[in-house]
């Protein structure tokens, strides 16, 4: 059965900003951008910085190492040096609170 946990309040949860969850030795950025929700594994692909140090642009994160991207909804990787996607997961808003999806 699906699992959620809470990651923060909506309404504390700025557009444009992000927040790191870290579940055992999984690390997780949660993103808002206008009023969509994304959590993405907080790891790039390439050479595995924390994604959260990165850029958000519409859409997409760049990573603030090499630079590459990737999309946010679907965690494929946009730009090189990255070429394998990161791992999303289900975020959702409930009762006010953002949550994800963990295993
Ligand atoms: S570590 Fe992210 S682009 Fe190199």
């Amino acid at each position: 059965m699906a699992k959620f946990l809470a990651v923060c309040q909506l309404d504390t949860f700025a557009s444009g900003t992000m927040r790191n969850i870290q579940i055992g030795k999984k690390k997780i950025v949660v993103i808002r951008q206008g009023d969509e929700l994304y959590a993405l594994e907080d790891r790039c692909s390439h050479e595995n910085y924390p994604l959260s140090d990165g850029f958000l642009e519409d859409g997409k994160i760049a990573c603030a190492m090499h630079g590459a991207e990737f999309d946010l909804k679907t965690g494929e990787a946009l730009a090189l040096p990255a070429y394998e996607n990161v791992k999303t997961y289900i975020v959702r808003m409930n009762d006010g609170m953002v949550e994800v999806q963990v295993d």
